[in-house]
C-alpha cells in the first residue's frame, strides 16, 4: 500500500478544528509511508493539537508563526511551497477555507497555500449547518475551481453530537488519496501528447463566420489529465472561452482548420500520443472576403464552400510505429456503427464514441458519457455518465493500455 508517497515532499496544514487530533495518525501514516512531512499549524491549530507531538512524529519543527520569537529566524512560505510536491490541509475548517479561497493571507499556513506550486488537498471538516451553508459550498466551489483537489467530508456523528455531513476523511482514506494521486502523476511522464481542442472558425468576411458549438471543454479536461500526469502537453486549440491551468501545458491557439492542420503537422512529428478532440469544420468558405460583406448591394445568400482537409486522417497516413492516434466521434445516430468507420477510415488506435442523444453528453456539457472502440480484437467498452475530468482519465487510461 502507498508505496508511491515514499520520498514524497508534503506539506501537512493543521487548521483549528476538533478533527486536528486525527492530523496526529494522518502525519504518522505519510511517515510510514515513507513520506518527507513539514506541518504547518494555524495559531488556532495549536489550541487544538500540540505542536510538540508534530514535531516530534515529523522528525521537524512544526511551522506556524511568520519568524521564531527567540531568534527571528524567518520562515520563508515561498520555500516551503517550492519544496513541496503536495500540501494537504486536514482539517480544513470554515475559516481556513475561506481565508484561502479569497486570499486572506493573515497566517503561515495560508500564505504558503498562496505560494505553493504544488497540487493541494483539501479535507474539510466542521459542523454540519456551516458545511451546508451556502458560504461554504461557495468557498469549496471556488478552490476547485483553482485546480484544488478537495476531499469531501464524510457523514457522521460530530463533535456537537449532531449527525451529518462534516467529519474529515479518515485518515487512511486520505493517505490512499494521495497515493493514487502520485502514482498517476508519472503515468505518462517522458511522453509528449499532442491534443486538438474546440471548434474551428472559418471567416467568410471579416465580420462573419462558420463555426460550431464546441465550448473545448473535453479537449481541455484531457490536457490537464495529460499534464498532471507528467506528460508534456502541446494543446492546438482554436477560438475557445476557457483555459488551460496546470504547468506543462504548451497552448498552441489556431483559429481555421488550415491553421489546425499545420499546427498539428508540426506537433505531431514529435509527439507519442494524439488526441483528436477538436470539432473541426468541415467546409470553409472558399472566397473569403476581406471586407465587409454589403447586405443590400451584394448580398451573402450564396456562399461557395469548399472542404477542409481531415487533420485525423493527415496525422493517420502519417503516423509511425509506436505513435498513437486517438479521436472523437460525436454522432446523433448509429454512433458505434459510424464510430468504428472513423476508426479505421482515419487509421487511429481508438474512438472516442459520444452521442447527443445522451443526456449530458456532447458539447458544453461538463459531463460526458463515451464507449471507447479499439482496433480489432478488442472489445468496446462503455462508461458510464462522469464529469469530462473523469471521462479524461478514463481516456488516457486506456490509451495507455493500447
Ligand atoms: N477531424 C479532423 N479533421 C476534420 C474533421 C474531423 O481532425 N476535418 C477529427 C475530429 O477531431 C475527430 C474525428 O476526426 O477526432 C471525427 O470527427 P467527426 O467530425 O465526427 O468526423 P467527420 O470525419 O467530419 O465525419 P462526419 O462529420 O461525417 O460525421
Amino acid at each position: 500500500m502507498s508505496a508511491n508517497l515514499k520520498g514524497k515532499h508534503i506539506i501537512l496544514g493543521i487548521t483549528g478544528g476538533i478533527a486536528a487530533y486525527k492530523s496526529v495518525m494522518l502525519l504518522r501514516l505519510l511517515i510510514k509511508a515513507g513520506a518527507e512531512v513539514q506541518v504547518v499549524i494555524t495559531p488556532n491549530g495549536k489550541e487544538f493539537i500540540t505542536p510538540v507531538t508534530l514535531s516530534a512524529l515529523s522528525g521537524k519543527p512544526v511551522v506556524s508563526e511568520f519568524f521564531s520569537a527567540n531568534t527571528g529566524e524567518w520562515h520563508s512560505h515561498v520555500d516551503l511551497g517550492l519544496w513541496a510536491d503536495a500540501m494537504v490541509v486536514a482539517p480544513a475548517t470554515a475559516s481556513s477555507i475561506a481565508k484561502m479561497a479569497n486570499g486572506v493571507a493573515d497566517n503561515m499556513l495560508i500564505t504558503t497555500y498562496l505560494s505553493a506550486k504544488a497540487p493541494v488537498f483539501i479535507a474539510p471538516a466542521m459542523d454540519l449547518d456551516m458545511m451546508a451553508h451556502p458560504s461554504t459550498t461557495r468557498n469549496l466551489e471556488l478552490l476547485r475551481s483553482y485546480g484544488n483537489h478537495i476531499i469531501e467530508a464524510a457523514s457522521g456523528e460530530l463533535a456537537s453530537h449532531l449527525t451529518g455531513k462534516g467529519r474529515m476523511e479518515e485518515p487512511e482514506k486520505i493517505v490512499e488519496v494521495l497515493d493514487r494521486f502520485f502514482a498517476k502523476g508519472s503515468s505518462l511522464r517522458g511522453k509528449r501528447v499532442m491534443i486538438t481542442a474546440g471548434p474551428t472558425i472559418e471567416r467568410i468576411d471579416p465580420v462573419r463566420y462558420i463555426g460550431n458549438f464546441s465550448t473545448g471543454k473535453m479537449g481541455y479536461a484531457l490536457a490537464e489529465e495529460a499534464a498532471s500526469r507528467g506528460a508534456e502537453v502541446i494543446l492546438v486549440s482554436g477560438p475557445v472561452a476557457i483555459e488551460a491551468r496546470t504547468p506543462g501545458i504548451k497552448v498552441v491557439k489556431v483559429e481555421s482548420a488550415l491553421e489546425m492542420l499545420a499546427a498539428c503537422k508540426e506537433a505531431f512529428k514529435d509527439s507519442d500520443i494524439a488526441i483528436m478532440a477538436a470539432a473541426v469544420a468541415d467546409y470553409r468558405p472558399a472566397n473569403p472576403h476581406d471586407h465587409k460583406i454589403k447586405r443590400e448591394h451584394e448580398g451573402i445568400d450564396n456562399i461557395e464552400l469548399i472542404k477542409n482537409p481531415d487533420i485525423a486522417a493527415a496525422l493517420g497516413a502519417e503516423k509511425r510505429d509506436g505513435q498513437k492516434l486517438v479521436g472523437f466521434a460525436l454522432e446523433t445516430d448509429h454512433a458505434l456503427e459510424n464510430g468504428g468507420e472513423k476508426l479505421s477510415r482515419k487509421n487511429l488506435d481508438m474512438i472516442v464514441v459520444n452521442s447527443l442523444a445522451d443526456k449530458g453528453a456532447g458539447f458544453g456539457t461538463d459531463t460526458n458519457k463515451v464507449t471507447l472502440l479499439f482496433r480489432e480484437g478488442r472489445a468496446p467498452e462503455s462508461f458510464p455518465l462522469k464529469s469530462k475530468t473523469a471521462v479524461a482519465s478514463d481516456i488516457l487510461e486506456a490509451i495507455l493500455s493500447l
